[in-house]
């Protein structure tokens, strides 16, 4: 096996990927990849990290093995670095990352159609309840062809270029495909490689039928049947493999489903549906909280505080509820006058998906609660809301130090990795409220207070809570997350996902 090691601290994993990885080949997918290129000043190809919790999740796996990551071409950068290559993969320049990046470049209206028509808003509005049904969303031909000459073309590049890597070599291919982007990459795959082992996981929740309903029946079948190719499809929650057995069983011919065993049988295969809920590389983000750099920020951040802080990070997103969490902070400092000049909320927010007319529209709606909030409480001493805008993970990991409550209030979340990094950095034993809808919930309700994302009163009452909340069972609470968090980390989620191929038949 072409391995490097980086880690031997995690023993039974390494064990499993030199058993499992010996005698097959991986090859993952995901529309972001670990790495992006972008020119520099003066003409020169720079390169940073990728950003968003897929890479957050797998860069572990590159300490472990080196494989081959299929991502979209991003920006012109990545385009020029592909081209460089004559569309082979390319080494990740990044420290730490012992994997090729092969870049999937598509016409830009192509992948225009695919990102900003289909999977951000179409699936992702969908598949976190986001819609107003009776209004939203409108499926019309501008769909219909996004879905033909975007979603589908770009899925058929990335099956195209894993069958192209896979065929590179003598090894059995293991696919590991990531995400809604690319439902429809494992049943391409499976056409040409019939022999492949598939899994593919899926970081967003699962609605019910009868939401999917809400779309064509030719786009959630096709959906569903390609699912069914691959030998795994994996989950955050069990929520979500419950709804998936659901609508296969809705959306299907000729399908049978074991709901005891978790097992779809369609088309001659076998699908296992199983909940792999995903978490954070512990010794990784304890790291970063540690480093210089992040000392830098928390001075600069520390300087922001007030007597008690409440905090949040996210992506300026409206599955998070952002504005929900400002208008319940209204309330507490209308509730508790005394806390006036005295609790502050910073809030970390970075601009996401900002080409939709959905999130430019909701940055405003952000923008106009802060403002609100400002200039009702403000005084020329005190502004109880400050907003860091932009894509900073040190300074947003410096911010997570310093809470006193991180609010976390999605409207639901596959799982919110921001809720596991609060407790493992945070220094004071900061309370967490957290969303019952968030998947992290099943594991962070021994320590968080739970609210119900649309309740604002609710969710006021748990901030006062959180803030007059006594030493001990803050720290206690805090303890019970942490210990939790430390049990099931990153290496976990990975090593029950390989476990789990492993153990297929044949
Ligand atoms: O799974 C959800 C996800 O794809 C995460 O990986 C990521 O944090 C987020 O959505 C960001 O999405 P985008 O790639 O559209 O910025």
């Amino acid at each position: 096996m072409s391995s490097t090691i980086a880690n031997r601290e995690h023993g039974a994993l390494w064990g499993l990927v030199d058993d499992l990885l010996g005698r097959q080949r991986l090859i993952l997918a995901s529309n972001r990849g670990p790495m992006e290129f972008h020119t520099g000043p003066n003409g020169e190809l720079q390169h940073r990290r990728g950003s968003g919790g897929i890479v957050t999740a797998l860069s572990g796996l590159t300490n472990y093995v080196d494989f081959t990551w299929i991502a979209s071409a991003m920006g012109e950068g990545d385009r020029r670095a592909s081209e460089e290559q004559g569309g082979k993969a390319v080494r990740s320049p990044v420290a730490g990352q012992q994997v090729s990046v092969r870049f999937v470049t598509t016409p830009r209206r192509a992948y225009h159609k695919y990102y900003n028509i289909i999977c951000n808003p179409l699936l992702w509005f969908l598949q976190h309840y986001m819609w107003s049904s009776p209004y939203t969303p409108r499926v019309d031909a501008v769909v219909y062809d996004a879905w033909d000459t975007g979603y589908r073309l770009v899925n058929r590049e990335f099956a195209n270029a894993i069958v192209d890597e896979a065929r590179g070599s003598s090894l059995r291919p293991l696919v590991m495909v990531h995400d809604y982007h690319l439902y429809l990459v494992p049943g391409m795959v499976r056409e040409q490689l019939p022999e492949a082992r598939i899994h593919h996981f899926l970081h967003i929740p699962w609605p019910a039928s009868s939401y999917w309903q809400l779309l064509p029946g030719m786009i959630r079948t096709a959906i569903c049947d390609s699912l069914c190719q691959a030998d795994i499809v994996g989950f955050q929650a069990q929520r979500d493999v419950r709804a998936f057995l659901e609508s296969c069983e809705t959306f299907l011919e000729d399908v049978q489903i074991d709901y005891r065993e978790h097992v779809v049988r369609y088309r001659g295969r076998e699908t296992r549906v199983r909940a792999y809920p995903i978490s954070i590389d512990v010794d990784e983000i304890r790291q970063i909280a540690t480093s210089p750099r992040a000392a830098e920020y928390e001075e600069r951040v520390g300087a922001e505080l007030g007597k008690q802080t409440i905090v949040r990070v996210d992506r300026a997103e409206p599955s998070k509820n952002i504005v929900r969490g400002f208008q319940a902070y209204e309330v507490l400092l209308e509730q508790h006058p005394e806390l006036c000049g005295n609790v502050r909320f910073l809030a970390f927010l970075v601009p996401s998906r900002t080409h939709i007319r959905q999130y430019q529209r909701y940055a405003e709606e952000i923008d106009a609660a802060v403002r609100h909030v400002n200039d009702r409480f403000g005084t020329a001493e005190w502004q109880p809301v400050r907003v860091f805008y932009e894509n900073n993970y040190v300074q947003a990991v410096a911010g997570m130090r310093l809470y006193d409550v991180l609010l976390v209030n999605a409207v639901i979340d596959g799982m919110n990795l921001v809720a596991k990094e609060g407790p493992v950095v945070n220094t004071k034993h900061g309370v967490l409220v957290l969303s019952e809808s968030a998947g992290a919930y099943e594991q962070l309700k021994v320590g968080a207070l739970p609210v119900a994302p649309a309740d604002i009163e609710g969710t006021a009452r748990a901030l006062y809570q959180a803030l007059s909340m006594p030493a001990e069972e803050r720290a206690e609470r805090s303890r019970l997350m942490i210990e939790s968090i430390e049990r099931e980390d990153i290496t976990h989620w990975l090593q029950r996902q390989l476990e789990d191929v492993k153990a297929l038949p044949g």
